[in-house]
């Protein structure tokens, strides 16, 4: 991990939207714990919400951790109650994670994903120009919206190439293609009224905290209560993972040190299949946990995700040569650290997944 206190100055006031999630949640426990800025989270609480995370960390800094950590409960599809916010946390940097997040419920009800990344995206950039031309000179210098997106919105690679800065978009999911509109918000927010912004487009995430619906919770999950552990088509897809801590990293580099109008891609070269993927798993579970059967036994191939991108990779060489970014974290030990993660926080996951009323079933395929 980089050491991020000399890339924020003293006090610097942040608003990290989408702060109740899973990469959210990360930035903002780092920003606490390694910094002295003050953190503003802007989350509206939704079904893959959660803040206990946070709350330990505030709670073990004590005076310090309430004094610079304020939660504003607002939905960025209300443009009123998204300015109300900005004048109150007063931002010199915005970093927009805020978002649905999940291409399977894009499936099912894509219209809450257009009012959160298009509709949302569209009010958080309106305020922010407002907020940004009411700045002093000096602070008007230094700010910058970053806004966070995915590997997603340049669709699907065959066996060859990796996406880069310069690759054209392409979505395929209801997903990917709010959030490539709300790319294309924040680039013509840039060029059209000067709003210094920066955009990275990273590959999947994975690490503790994450919702029970993706991919590596399902099935750390399915595996240890002997469910079929579900494989969408034949398995062969393929995904670029990276650890959550090192997006953070890369995130906080691209945030302080990026150019304005600038695009970073950010991955983790680790591309695996996701049949490659549950196995590591099921066999480290072999390790841990053995079963008198190995858990790969569980593994059920399932129909496929409708519209299901082939393969994503990243050429990251632009964040690694601009700004000196690197993973520190690799794909092996960092698959083991969040099985463990996941192992010692059962109670957590059972916890999320009862209030969201997700059990665990099968989305995106009717
Ligand atoms: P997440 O689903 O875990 O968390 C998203 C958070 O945003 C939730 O707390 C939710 O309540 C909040 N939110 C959603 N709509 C909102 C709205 N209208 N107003 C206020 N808050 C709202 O998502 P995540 O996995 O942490 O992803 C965060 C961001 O990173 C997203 O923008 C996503 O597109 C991007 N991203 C994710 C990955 C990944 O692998 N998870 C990879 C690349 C990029
Ligand atoms: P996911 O974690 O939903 O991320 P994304 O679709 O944004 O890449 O899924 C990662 C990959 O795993 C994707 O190819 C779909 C596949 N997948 C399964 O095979 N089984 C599952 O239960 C889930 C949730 C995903």
């Amino acid at each position: 991990m980089i050491d991020v206190s000399y890339l924020l100055g003293e006090d610097r006031r942040i608003l990290v939207t989408g702060g109740a999630g899973f990469i959210g949640g990360a930035v903002i426990r780092r920003l606490l714990k390694d910094t002295d800025s003050i953190v503003f989270n802007l989350d509206k609480i939704s079904y893959a919400s959660d803040l206990y995370g946070i709350k330990s960390v505030v709670k073990d800094l004590g005076e310090s951790g309430t004094k610079r950590y304020h939660f504003l409960q607002v939905d960025l599809a209300d443009s009123e109650a998204t300015i109300n916010a900005l004048n109150q946390a007063d931002p010199d940097l915005i970093l927009h994670l805020a978002a649905e997040s999940h291409v399977d419920r894009s499936i099912d009800a894509p219209e809450a994903f257009l009012n959160s990344n298009i509709i949302g995206t569209f009010n958080l950039l309106q305020a922010a120009r407002l907020h940004w031309g009411s700045l002093s000179m000096k602070r008007q210098e230094a700010f910058r919206f970053h806004h966070i997106s995915t590997d997603e919105v340049f669709g699907s690679l065959g066996d060859q190439g990796r996406f880069c800065e310069k690759t054209a978009y392409d979505p395929r999911s209801p997903y990917s293609a709010t959030k490539a509109s709300s790319d294309h918000l924040v680039s013509a927010w840039h060029h059209t009224y000067g709003l210094p912004v920066v955009i990275t487009n990273c590959s999947n995430n994975f690490g503790p905290w994450q919702f029970p619906e993706k991919l590596i919770p399902v099935v750390i999950l399915k595996a240890i209560s002997c469910q079929p552990i579900p494989l969408y088509g034949d398995g062969l897809n393929i995904r670029d993972w990276l650890y959550v801590e090192d997006h953070v990293d890369a995130l906080l580099l691209a945030a302080t040190k990026g150019n304005p109008g600038e695009k970073y891609c950010i991955g983790g070269n680790n591309e695996r299949t996701n049949r490659q993927v549950v196995e590591v798993i099921c066999s480290l579970l072999d390790d841990i946990k053995p079963l008198p059967k190995p858990y790969s036994n569980l593994i059920k191939l399932v129909p496929d995700r409708p519209g299901h991108d082939q393969r994503y990779a990243i050429n990251a060489d632009l964040i690694s040569n601009q700004l000196a970014w690197t993973p520190s974290y690799n794909f092996e030990s960092a698959i083991k650290l969040t099985l463990i993660w996941y192992l010692e926080n059962l109670d957590w996951c059972k916890k999320v997944q009862y209030r969201s009323g997700y059990k665990g079933q099968r989305l995106g395929h009717s």
